[in-house]
């Protein structure tokens, strides 16, 4: 049992006037030269599964120049089901749809997950923490809606939170309260990280172990609570344990504590789920100081695979697999290591400037579509 994502239509939608693509149940490859049109297809089809897209767009750069309204739509299909995801484009407004009932981001969640790899991912490792913090979460509200909401129920804090410390007068009382908003949304946001890291680390493991069989590869969740600064966490590449929500929170409100008269001078929270560091390591050592290039897509790769075999774990069936532009960007034995693993059963969407990256036995399965000819 699965779900597949069928047939998008794009109108007035970024580069496209009016289009419609089908997608094979399997590979469908989007061919065509820079500019053509290739990531806008990307993007559609995240937005319509995710509820957002990795450029994090203002609603009007979604909108196709000169147009005063647009439309994406996808219609998905499986487990006897029939659901449309839909949104709507005018002016500064987006709106997302459901089965023709108007909804939020949330609406079009959850139904068909899908992982994006794109080049911007493959020097994650090395980013600064909000990188990797993004790309759990960005995960997890997919998955997760109690992970949703807390994603964006701490933010809101944080931001409140701040401003109140920026207030000359400052009433403690209020502060108060807000740090116990904080603390509460905080504790329960690093238990859902933790859970699903848990997850993502095991399957990364053993997909990095396919790739570097004699390397060892870990991921840890190292939440800033545990280790003021982030990353200073000792010893390092081990998730501490964060079962217990009381002891978690107390050690929040310690931190805090420690952290008032800061926090106070900068006007900014200082430690929280907005701090954490999500650490890589190989054979034990750092990566981001330690991995090489190509041990760093590696680590990446083994990552988005891991986060669609998560996602079969949970629903039971594979996300929608978006890789876009990263054919060129993998050597030949990383290539096969995807490729490898989208036979079993992924439905996938990638887009090239090149089929000379795949071979004729792979492109004889797949579903070629030349974007930028016929628009
Ligand atoms: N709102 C918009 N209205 C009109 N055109 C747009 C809009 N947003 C983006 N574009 C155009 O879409 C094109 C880029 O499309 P896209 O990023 O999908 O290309 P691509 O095929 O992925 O190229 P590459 O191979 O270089 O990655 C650009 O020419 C850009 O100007
Ligand atoms: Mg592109």
């Amino acid at each position: 049992m699965a779900i597949y994502a069928r047939t998008l239509t794009a109108r007035g939608y970024r580069s496209y006037e009016d289009y419609e693509l089908e997608l094979a149940d399997g590979i469908t490859i989007l061919v065509g030269r820079n500019a053509a049109g290739k990531t806008n297809l990307v993007e559609a089809l995240q937005l319509l599964t995710s509820g957002q897209s990795f450029r994090r767009p203002a609603p009007r750069e979604l909108l196709r120049e000169g147009d005063e309204r647009g439309l994406v739509r996808l219609t998905l299909e499986g487990e006897g089901r029939r659901i449309e995801h839909a949104c709507e484009l005018g002016g500064s407004r987006r709106a997302f749809v459901r089965n023709g009932k108007k909804t939020n981001a949330s609406g079009v969640r959850g139904a068909l997950p899908s992982v994006l790899f794109c080049p911007d991912d493959l020097d994650m490792v090395k980013r600064s923490a909000s990188v990797r913090r993004r790309a759990l979460d960005d995960f997890g509200v997919q998955l997760n809606a109690r992970y949703a909401a807390l994603v964006s129920a701490y933010e809101r804090v944080v931001e409140q939170r701040n401003n109140l410390l920026k207030e000359r007068a400052l009433d403690p009382s209020l502060l108060a309260a807000w740090d116990e908003a904080l603390v509460a949304n905080g504790a329960a946001l690093m238990q859902h990280r933790a859970a699903l890291l848990r997850r993502v680390a095991s399957h990364a493991a053993r997909a990095y172990e396919g790739i570097a069989p004699h390397e060892r590869m870990a991921i840890a969740y190292e939440p800033s609570i545990f280790s003021v600064p982030a990353g200073a966490l000792d010893p390092p590449g081990v998730t501490p344990d964060l079962a217990d929500r009381a002891a978690v929170e107390e050690l929040f409100r310690t931190r805090l504590a420690e952290l008032a008269d800061d926090e106070r001078r900068r006007g900014l929270t200082l430690v929280g789920p907005h701090r954490d560091e999500i650490a890589f390591t190989i054979d034990g050592r750092p990566a981001r100081q330690y991995a090489s290039q190509g041990q760093q897509r590696s680590l990446v790769l083994a990552w988005k695979i891991a986060e669609v075999a998560v996602t079969r774990d949970i629903l039971g069936y594979a996300p929608l697999l978006l890789l876009d532009d990263v054919m060129s960007e993998l050597d030949e034995q990383r290539r096969a290591a995807i490729l490898l693993f989208i036979e079993g059963e992924v439905q996938t969407v990638i887009t090239t400037t090149n089929l000379g990256y795949f071979n004729d036995d792979l492109l004889s399965r797949t579903k070629v579509v030349h974007i930028g000819e016929a628009r």
